[in-house]
């Protein structure tokens, strides 16, 4: 198993790139199962996308990646995406419908292949997910949705069998505002007779990525990015090239690494809006950010301050960044406190981070950062996608050697992190676990 081995403490300076968004491209490739064909750019190299990729070809769709396929051999520019330019979707000449078990539980986000399967093939068979390390994350608010809209739905043997002749509009109230779900909902809707409203529905820039992209393929959709969305169904949907929004989570990363190590750090290819939150966060504690279009800069805060936040649904601090924030506190002067309101169970980097030297306490959904600590380097685990950016964003402040182990959970989510940190200064290198 691969494994990052890091020297803390080196600045970071230069320029990254930040690479098209997983959570926006995942919904996208899925909603390809919606019929017809399209092409798509800066859809980010990744495992969670080849798996996708995977599952979309035994669902029967034709994938091409262009240039050539995954190009993982060409050189690595950190200012270059590292794949396809282009990935080209159209529908094949047969409908299979179900997603199995071996791909779906490597992959939580497969579920979204619930609602366009329905809505075009009008049956699916989906494995269901199962749990994982953060939590339960049931299904239960995408499945009524679609028995609402028409669907019957039985469990068995651990597959979600569904089928409908013909899914209808229907007034859909979330009791969470559930953002695969409402991406689900939504892809259904699209091809469904008449109306759909989907209330306290997610707000995420992916989603609104989501809408407009089958805006441009002809659905009608209006009111992604607030809580009630409207879509009025189409009978079919049109080609078109649509270029994947920046990945958010991955930007933010880059920006607290900045916060930690910057000499001068510019993260590119981002907006400043869908991060106000986390640059919300990081002035606080004490970081000038200068924005710039299409670019953000940042350096080192010179003495950070501990702050209180709370996880929440987009617009408020993501989840998907909560263990990246933790070392910055770790380090602060004065005590910070993060309330982990959207997952349970979301604090598996803490034990490893207080193992580096961390001051954390747990309580409940809260975490307790004592503050004013100085990281050592160690060997942890990471134990899910965002823990293992947390720990290698420790791993950089860390006096001495610190060696993340089990990084295939920062390869579902990152873009070659290592090698973009490389890039700007830091030591890391990818090694096989164990070697000397
Ligand atoms: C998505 C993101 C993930 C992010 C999360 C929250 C993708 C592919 N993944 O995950 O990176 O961390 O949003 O921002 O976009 N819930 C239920 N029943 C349901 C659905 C959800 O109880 O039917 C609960 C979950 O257990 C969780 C909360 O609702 O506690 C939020 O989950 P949700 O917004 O659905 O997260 P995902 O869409 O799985």
């Amino acid at each position: 198993m691969d494994a990052f081995r890091i020297v803390g403490g080196h600045p970071l300076r230069g320029t990254v790139r930040i690479s098209g968004s997983k959570n926006a491209a995942l919904p996208i490739l899925f909603s390809s199962l919606l019929g017809g064909s399209f092409s798509l750019s800066n859809v980010p190299c990744l495992r969670d996308v080849k798996t996708t990729l995977l599952l979309l070809e035994q669902l029967g769709l034709k994938i091409s990646v262009r240039p050539e396929p995954l190009a993982e051999s060409k050189g690595f520019d950190h200012n270059e995406p590292i794949w396809s330019d282009l990935l080209e979707i159209s529908e094949g000449t047969t409908s299979p419908f179900e997603a199995p078990y071996d791909l779906v539980r490597t992959m939580r986000a497969s579920v979204l292949c619930l609602g366009p399967l329905l809505a075009r093939r009008k049956r699916a068979r989906v494995s269901l997910p199962g749990g994982c390390l953060i939590g339960a994350r049931p299904i239960d608010m995408h499945l009524k949705a679609f028995e609402r809209m028409g669907a019957r739905i039985t469990i068995h043997h651990g597959y979600i069998d569904a089928e409908t002749d013909g899914l209808e509009g229907s007034e859909i109230s979330l009791p969470y505002p559930t953002v695969t779900g409402t991406e689900n909902i939504m892809m259904a809707a699209v091809l469904a007779r008449g109306t759909t409203t989907i209330t306290n529905a997610a707000e995420e820039p992916e989603i609104v990525d989501l809408a407009n992209f089958l805006v441009a393929r002809g659905a009608r959709i209006t009111g992604a990015g607030t809580s009630t969305i409207r879509i009025v169904g189409v009978e079919r949907l049109d080609p078109v090239h649509y270029s994947v929004m920046f990945d958010r989570i991955e930007a933010g990363t880059f920006l607290v690494a900045a916060a930690l190590l910057g000499e001068e750090v510019t993260i590119r290819e981002v907006e400043s809006s869908p991060l106000s939150s986390i640059l919300d966060v990081l002035k606080a504690m004490g970081a000038e950010a200068e924005i710039h279009t299409g670019a953000i800069t940042l350096g080192a805060i010179r003495r950070p301050r501990g702050l209180s936040l709370r996880t929440l649904p987009y617009p408020g601090f993501p989840t998907d960044m909560q263990a990246q924030i933790l070392p910055l506190m770790a380090i602060a002067e004065g005590p910070s406190s993060v309330v982990e309101t959207v997952f349970e169970n979301r604090f598996t980097h803490v034990m490893e981070m207080n193992r580096m030297g961390a001051n954390i306490e747990i309580h409940g959904s809260q975490a307790m950062v004592r503050g004013g600590s100085r990281l050592e380097g160690a060997a942890v685990m990471a134990s899910d996608l965002r823990a293992s950016a947390g720990l290698v964003l420790a791993g950089l402040i860390a006096e001495g050697e610190t060696e993340v182990r089990r990084v295939y959970h920062i390869d579902r989510g990152y873009e070659a992190i290592e090698k973009k940190l490389e890039a700007l200064g830091a030591r890391i290198k990818r090694i096989q676990e164990d070697s000397p």
